[in-house]
């Protein structure tokens, strides 16, 4: 199955709910459905292709291997980013700069993420 056009998908979800950063009632539930997503795709691919397995086991394409740790890194980042998202909304208003700076690194890992994703056969 051809996953990449709902990866792109998943990527203008991320880019409405970066457009709504300041509506907290709009920002959040679409990055939370960006995460149902993305995790879904990842669990997907992991079951059917058994994506870690290959890297730790083979000898993967260097592309792949980075990849697979791309995609790992991005499933942190996301945990990451809903921790320090939560605490905002509790009023630490201290964790904003950490959730931006976390934000532009998950930006930067998941677009990497697609690139790659299109050269993976
Ligand atoms: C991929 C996931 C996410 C990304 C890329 C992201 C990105 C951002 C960015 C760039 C901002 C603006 C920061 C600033 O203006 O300095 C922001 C604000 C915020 N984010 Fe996120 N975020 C994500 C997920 C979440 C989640 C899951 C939550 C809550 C559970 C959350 C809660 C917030 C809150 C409360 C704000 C402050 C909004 C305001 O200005 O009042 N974020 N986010």
């Amino acid at each position: 199955m051809n996953l990449i056009p709902l990866s792109f998908a998943v990527l203008l979800i991320i880019a409405v709910g970066i457009l709504f950063r300041k509506n907290r009632k709009i920002h959040i539930p679409v990055m939370l459905l960006a995460f149902v997503c993305d995790m879904s795709l990842v669990l997907y691919i992991e079951f059917s292709r058994k994506a870690v397995e290959q890297v730790i086991s083979g000898l993967p394409s260097a592309l792949l291997a980075f990849h697979v740790a791309t995609s790992l890194i991005v499933v942190l980042l996301y945990l990451a980013l809903i921790i320090s998202g939560v605490q905002i909304v509790k009023g630490k208003t201290n964790r904003l700069l950490w959730h931006r700076q976390l934000a532009t690194a998950f930006l930067i890992g998941r677009m990497i993420n697609f690139v790659t994703s299109l050269y993976i056969n």
